[in-house]
């Protein structure tokens, strides 16, 4: 099978399409016939060697995390998933691989798709969504009337975010570039700012819930654009910020560990129509690379670029 995979960490350059044994699916795990796999800043992170504590030091290394596809086998002792399901998921970081046309990963990692959603959207969806939810769900508590601030609105992370926010009935302000303003606006976005002229003036004391989706506030501003008992959520963290997080009963660090709850809530919400992923281009695998590169490199497209094997 083909696969995107490097043997060093490194630039693009290490970057090459192999071809390679499929991989067996080990107990608890299964191997997925892959539909569409979407690309995120942490795979070129991976592969810069700038999460070596997480990602090992095993080579090669395959990237991709996010895919959707066809379960076509499955490991010792795993129950909940069948050969023949239509599935989304995510590998662990240090499994990757994604970019690919089989992966393998934990079964707890990978659930059922919903038919409504086509396998380019749920691999859209995944990683950013599971984070986001984790982040203002299961973390802030959002409630329906509360104030919300999404720093980086636009991005895979806060696009979910706000739509999330929405549905549970928030009121959402948020900050993007200029030229994303009518988009934010559409989705939702009741006060838009401009994050290269970002000012906190205006924005002091009035939220309940502050989620830095683009690591882009420190924790000083976001205790000063929250209410008294308001909590802000962070997804990129910083030597400054794990400390601070530690220390505090109001700042968060949140990690995409997919739980049931948090998956359940993303599948009912994409089948309702109510979390649609932007994808922004779509690849066949034998052009994945150059267009991840372009995509490190230009941040374009916007919204989501998803790899497509069978193409
Ligand atoms: N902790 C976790 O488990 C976890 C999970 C997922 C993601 N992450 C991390 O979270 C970050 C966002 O992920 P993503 O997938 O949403 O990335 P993304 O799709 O690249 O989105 C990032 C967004 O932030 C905007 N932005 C850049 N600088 C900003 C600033 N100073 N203020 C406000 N917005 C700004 C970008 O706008 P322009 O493109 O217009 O500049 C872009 O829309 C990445 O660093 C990623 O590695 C962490």
């Amino acid at each position: 099978m083909k696969r995107v995979q490097y043997r060093r960490y490194g630039g693009p350059d290490e970057l090459r399409l192999d071809e390679v044994r499929p991989p067996d699916a080990a107990r608890g795990q299964i191997r997925v016939q892959v539909r569409a796999a979407a690309a995120n800043p942490m795979d070129w992170k991976i592969r810069r060697g700038e999460m070596k504590m997480l990602s090992g030091s095993r080579f090669p290394r395959g990237l991709g995390h996010d895919f959707a596809g066809v379960v076509e086998a499955v490991g010792p002792g795993v129950r909940r998933l069948k050969v023949g399901d239509e599935v989304q998921g995510a590998t662990t970081i240090r499994q990757a691989g994604a970019f690919a046309e089989h992966v393998v990963a934990d079964e707890k990692n990978v659930w059922v798709k919903p038919p409504s959603i086509s396998f380019e959207q749920a691999a859209a969806l995944t990683l950013v969504s599971v984070t986001a939810w984790l982040a203002l769900m299961a973390k802030a508590r959002l409630k329906a009337g509360q104030s919300v601030f999404i720093a980086g609105c636009m991005g895979g992370v806060g696009r979910s975010a706000v739509q999330l926010a929405r549905m549970r009935g928030a009121e959402v302000a948020g900050s993007c570039s200029a030229c994303e303003r009518e988009e934010a606006l559409a989705l939702g976005v009741s006060e838009v700012a401009d994050y290269r002229a970002f000012d906190i003036a205006p924005y002091q004391h009035r939220f309940d819930v502050v989620f830095d989706a683009a690591g882009a506030l420190s924790l000083g501003q976001c205790s000063a654009m929250l209410k008294r008992r308001g909590k802000s959520l962070h997804i990129v963290p910083t030597p400054a910020k794990m400390i601070g997080c530690l220390l505090s009963s109001r700042h968060h660090l949140v990690f995409a560990n997919p739980t049931p709850q948090a998956l359940a809530g993303i599948t009912e919400a994409a089948e309702q129509g109510k979390l649609v992923p932007a994808i922004g281009r779509v690849v066949p695998l034998s052009e994945a690379i150059p267009a991840v590169v372009e995509l490190e490199r230009t941040g374009l497209p916007k919204g989501k670029l998803v790899i497509v094997p069978t193409r």
